[in-house]
């Protein structure tokens, strides 16, 4: 585990987020939900001060760093149209000097709004295509395009959900320990699943004990988890351990149950949650990503699933920009 450990650590990583984010207990929320809440701390990576934050940021450090190593002279990745992984992938190729090729898919907003918007703005060749599907396929032809015309292109997969990517978020962990904060366990928002295995693989190598549940905002939950232990899998042999070292001992654990219409269809118990954190605590949530997860965490609160004892984190990945 200690090599395991070093070997994360030892990780190139250009700075986009040299310092942590806040972390803090949230008491007028613990108020709203009754006596029988836990207690609520959130973590404020939506706070990330690179373009405008999010977890996105976590893994592009190490992704980019990678991209210098092989020399790349340019970045292409895919997303939805108002992908929050685009973005800041955007404003990391605008750091770096090199060209970023977006592959989204859906409607391009007129005029261009959110992170559709910003990806402009940073400067990206933005491609549209209609559907997920066709994503793969336009950036292959993106990557030919740059070979051709003597360039060197780096692939980020969507959400940027590499085993690298994944490490970028499993170094953010000791920040908790840094604030004096022990989770019993992390809640947060789930989709590509990198977030997910660098937070599990995260507490398992940093020594907590702690327990993370993804609230899925697309993809059913048996799905979900398969990707993350795919990931976990392939980060353990990057990193020289086993899985089950990664893993920790409470296994990978997804719900399903706030993915309502699908993915950026807003349900009544996310816009409830939304409305609750901003009323408690002047936090806002993204309808996407972070709504459904905060709307997972009160429903089983509600449920009685975690007593006055427990401590619970409320992960914020950020999103509002989309
Ligand atoms: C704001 C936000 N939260 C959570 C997620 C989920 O993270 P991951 O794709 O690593 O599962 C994403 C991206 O998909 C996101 O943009």
């Amino acid at each position: 585990m200690a090599t395991a450990l070093a070997t994360l650590m030892s990780k190139p990583a250009v700075p986009l987020a040299p310092h942590r984010t806040p972390a803090y207990r949230l008491e007028r929320l613990e108020q709203a939900l009754g006596p029988g809440s836990p207690r609520l701390f959130i973590k404020r990576d939506d706070l990330l001060p690179f373009a405008l934050g999010g977890n996105k940021v976590r893994k592009l450090q190490l992704l980019a760093a990678d991209a210098q190593r092989a020399g790349a002279t340019a970045l292409i990745t895919c997303g939805a149209v108002q992908s929050n992984h685009a973005r800041v992938t955007a404003a990391t190729g605008a750091v770096l000097g090199l060209r970023v090729v977006l592959v989204l898919d859906g409607d391009a907003p007129d005029p261009p709004v959110g992170n559709y918007h910003h990806d402009l703005l940073f400067g990206a060749d933005v491609r549209v295509v209609p559907t997920r599907e066709a994503r793969d396929e336009a950036m292959a032809a993106a990557a030919e395009e740059i070979r051709r015309e003597g360039g060197r292109p780096y692939v980020i997969p969507v959400g940027g959900s590499t085993p690298l990517g994944a490490m970028g978020v499993a170094r953010a962990v000791p920040e908790l320990s840094a604030d004096g904060i022990r989770p019993d366990v992390i809640v947060h928002a789930s989709s590509s699943a990198g977030t997910q295995a660098g937070l599990t693989a995260g507490c398992a190598l940093f020594g907590l004990k702690t327990r993370v549940l993804g609230i899925s905002a697309d993809l059913p939950a048996a799905d979900l988890k398969q990707t993350v232990e795919t990931l976990i899998d392939r980060m353990a042999e990057a990193l020289g351990t086993t899985a089950a070292n990664l893993t920790g001992p409470h296994g990978i654990d997804v719900d399903d149950t706030q993915v309502g219409g699908g993915y950026g269809v807003p349900t009544g118990a996310a816009t409830e949650a939304t409305t609750l954190l901003a009323r408690s605590a002047g936090i806002l949530l993204d309808p996407v990503y972070t709504s459904k997860a905060m709307a997972g965490l009160i429903a089983r609160i509600r449920s009685g699933e975690f007593t006055p004892d427990h401590t619970v984190l409320f992960w914020h990945t950020g999103g509002l920009v989309g």
